[in-house]
Order: structure tokens, then sequence, then C-alpha cells
């Protein structure tokens, strides 16, 4: 097999890291693409992008803070230009499962002349254990909106898994991935699994949106992040339709989809949900 150069932007995030991991453990050479690496990718300076890109064969992308917030698109076009002028020969996009603004930032990659593959997720496991869920999980109290929602929720374990083989198998260019884990959970049925596994009290509080965001303001974060959040919780999981459960994982993988319950014990045993 011929080693590659791949270039993971975002590659110490959720699933960027198990990326880098997986191809290095195949023996191609890796670019972690971040604002802590040499050369540094910053999605706010664009004058080094070309840097970052030299020497590259293939790229994949994870957009910050998400491919929906003002500004992504013209930051994903002009990545694609650059992508060009280094003659990068596959992008694979990380994108949001049932976000209308990030099919946008979609259609500059399905049409830049560069072989592509989209990857669109579902909300993440890891979200509980390595993002914004964990501190309310710690300090025993999860409110949060859309309580009705049925989410299916995937693992980045998964996602990694399908981001390599489209980075690596050309039958996976100009195809469009929608990853969901294999059943759909409510956030009450997430934080209760949480809980047990843990051998914890996590009391889950159902609130709306609006009151969501406010929580947020008083507690100093961002307007940016605050609209993000407001904006995943409407439009994603404000939305029925995004409750489907797929099949692609199983097609690509061979393999069922990790189940929650899976990753609850998984993580649980390495006690991050036991640290206060
Ligand atoms: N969470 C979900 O449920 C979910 C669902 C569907 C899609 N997504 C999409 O997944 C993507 C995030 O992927 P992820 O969760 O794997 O990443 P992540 O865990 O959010 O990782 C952050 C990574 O991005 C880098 N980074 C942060 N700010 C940066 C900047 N300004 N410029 C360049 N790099 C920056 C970080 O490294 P440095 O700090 O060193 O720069 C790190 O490597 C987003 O586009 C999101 O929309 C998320």
């Amino acid at each position: 097999m011929k080693s590659e150069n791949i270039l993971v932007i975002g590659g110490t995030g959720k699933t960027g890291r198990r990326i880098v991991q997986q191809l290095q453990e195949l023996g191609h050479h890796v670019r972690v693409g971040s604002r802590s690496n040499q050369p540094s990718f910053d999605w706010h300076q664009p004058e080094g992008w070309a840097e970052a890109l030299e020497g590259m064969d293939k790229v994949y992308i994870t957009y910050q803070p998400d491919l929906a917030v003002p500004g992504a698109l013209a930051a994903i076009e002009q990545l694609v230009k650059e992508a060009k002028r280094a003659q990068i020969k596959k992008l694979v996009l990380l994108s949001g499962k049932g976000e209308r603004e990030a099919e946008l930032c979609e259609q500059v990659v399905i049409h830049s002349g560069i072989a592509y593959t989209i990857v669109r997720a579902s909300w993440f496991n890891q979200n509980f254990s390595e993002s914004f869920l964990l501190d309310p999980i710690l300090e025993g109290v999860v409110a949060l909106p859309q309580a009705a929602a049925q989410i299916p929720f995937v693992d980045v374990q998964d996602i990694a898994a399908v981001a390599v083989e489209a980075l690596l198998d050309e039958k996976h260019n100009g195809h469009i991935y929608q990853l969901t884990g294999p059943r759909t959970l409510t956030f009450n049925d997430a934080i209760n699994e949480i809980a047990k596994a843990s051998n914890r009290t996590i009391t889950f509080i159902p609130v709306s949106v609006p009151e969501y965001g406010e929580g947020m303001r008083k507690a100093n974060l961002p307007e940016d992040f605050i609209w993000l959040i407001e904006y995943l919780f409407t439009e994603v999981l404000g939305n029925p339709n995004n409750s489907e459960v797929t099949e692609d994982i199983q097609k690509i993988l061979g393999r069922k989809a990790i189940d929650f319950s899976d990753y609850v014990q998984r993580t649980a045993a390495t006690g991050i949900w036991n640290k206060n």
C-alpha cells in the first residue's frame, strides 16, 4: 500500500485525533492541522493555509466551531481555492446532519473539481464526555431543551473509521454519507444510562430553548457560542426528520454502528464521569 500525505484539520479534536491515530497505524504520513501545530492552521488566518497544505495529497476538514456559523461558507470557499492551488487530490468534509447552512458549505466541496466525500454526522456520543455536556454531568444536574427529541447519537469512533475509509478508498468518491447510531434516545434516556453506569445521581431538567440561552448568558458564555447552541437545538434537534436512523456505518464498515450503551460502559470505565 502506498503511503499518503494527509492533512487532518482539527487533528487534535474528537474525530481528528482518532483519524490521525488510525492513519499513522496504517503507515500514512499525517500532518495535524490546528493552531497548536507547526505549520499552524488557524481558520482565522488564511495566510497560513498554503504552508499547511504544501506537500499533502488529501485533506480531512472539520470546521470550527460549526459549518452553520456566519463566515464558514467564505472560509470553505477559500480553503477549496488553496487546496486546488496545492493540487490536493481528495477532500473529506465533516458536516452536520440536518444543518441547512452546512449544506451550502458541502456544495462548495462538491463543486470543487477535487474528489470528495461528505460525512454528515448526527449528534456525537462524545458530547457527553469530551464536550460541553461533561461539566453539567459532573455537577449532577443537566438542564437541556428538546427533552422529547429522539436523537440517533453517533460514536466518534465510527465517524473516524468512516472518514479513514473515505480518505483511503476511491470507491467513496462523490458520496454523501449520513452517519447515525443504531437507535434513538432522548437526553433523559442518555443521562439515565450515564448515571447508572457511573453509579451517580444525575438529575435531568427539561427547559425551553430561550431558558437555556438565558442560562448561558448568565454564565457569561460568548454570544456566538450561544447563537450556535440555540441554532443546533432549534434547527437540528427541533426537526423530527433528524431522528432518522441510517445504515451507512454498517454499509461502509461492514459492522454495526456502536450502540450508546457500549459507549457509556467504555467511557464510565475511564472514570471521567466520577471526577468530582
Ligand atoms: N459535536 C457534535 O455533535 C457534532 C455533530 C455533527 C457535526 N459536528 C461537527 O464537527 C466539527 C468539529 O469536529 P470535532 O468535534 O472532531 O472537533 P473538536 O473536538 O471540536 O476539536 C477541535 C479541533 O479544532 C482545532 N481548532 C479549534 N479552533 C480552531 C481554529 N480557529 N482554527 C483551526 N483549528 C481550530 C483544535 O485544535 P487547536 O485548539 O490546537 O487549534 C482541535 O484540533 C464541527 O464542524 C461540528 O460542526 C459536530
